[in-house]
């Protein structure tokens, strides 16, 4: 059984009010959008949708967790080519930031590329998990130390269906 934590209604309030934030922060800059595969993609979407600046879509691809346990060790499952970076403003999308290992890493990795400024933004944040020091720029909502899933997000690849963000029972 799945407890809603968060609807769908405020889940998509929220990103609007974010997307207007960064629009704000950035203007008519360009910026490349970087959706971390799978989890991200339905926050990715809903953002996109709404932001009204000037805006390009990458994908990017980690794994690290295997059923609801992290493996702590971050493999990158399908990159990025540095020209799409380099110079450029850059946000990466993240679905949760958990003991921020995947972060961490995700952030060298484009760091390396040298984009003209990077950020992060994440749906969610569970920020008393953290092993490592590391914080998102931008956070939808931060929950408790709860497995979550729903609107993107998976437990055993299940779920990412859910149109709201809930709690497995
Ligand atoms: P971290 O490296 O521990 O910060 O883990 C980040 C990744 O683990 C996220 O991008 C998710 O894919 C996954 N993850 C962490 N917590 C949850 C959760 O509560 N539900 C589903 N996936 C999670
Ligand atoms: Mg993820």
């Amino acid at each position: 059984m799945i407890k809603k934590l968060i609807s769908e209604k405020e889940i998509n309030t929220r990103i609007k009010e974010l997307s207007n934030e960064l629009y704000t922060e950035y203007g008519n800059e360009e910026v490349v959008f970087i959706c971390t595969l799978k989890g991200a993609v339905f926050f990715a979407c809903e953002l996109l949708k709404k932001y009204k600046g000037d805006a390009r879509l990458e994908f990017l691809r980690v794994s690290s967790y295997s059923g609801d346990k992290s493996s702590g060790k971050v493999e990158l499952n399908l990159s990025i080519s540095e020209k799409n970076i380099k110079d450029k403003h850059v946000i990466i999308l993240e679905d949760i930031v958990d003991t921020g290992h995947t972060l961490k890493f995700l952030k060298g990795y484009i760091s390396d590329m040298k984009p003209k400024s990077l950020k992060i933004v994440t749906l969610l944040d569970k920020k008393e998990r953290r092993e490592v020091d590391i914080e998102a720029d931008y956070s939808c909502f931060e929950i408790e130390d709860l497995f979550v899933v729903g609107y993107g997000l998976d437990y055993d690849q299940k779920y990412r269906n859910l149109p709201y963000i809930g709690v497995v029972k």
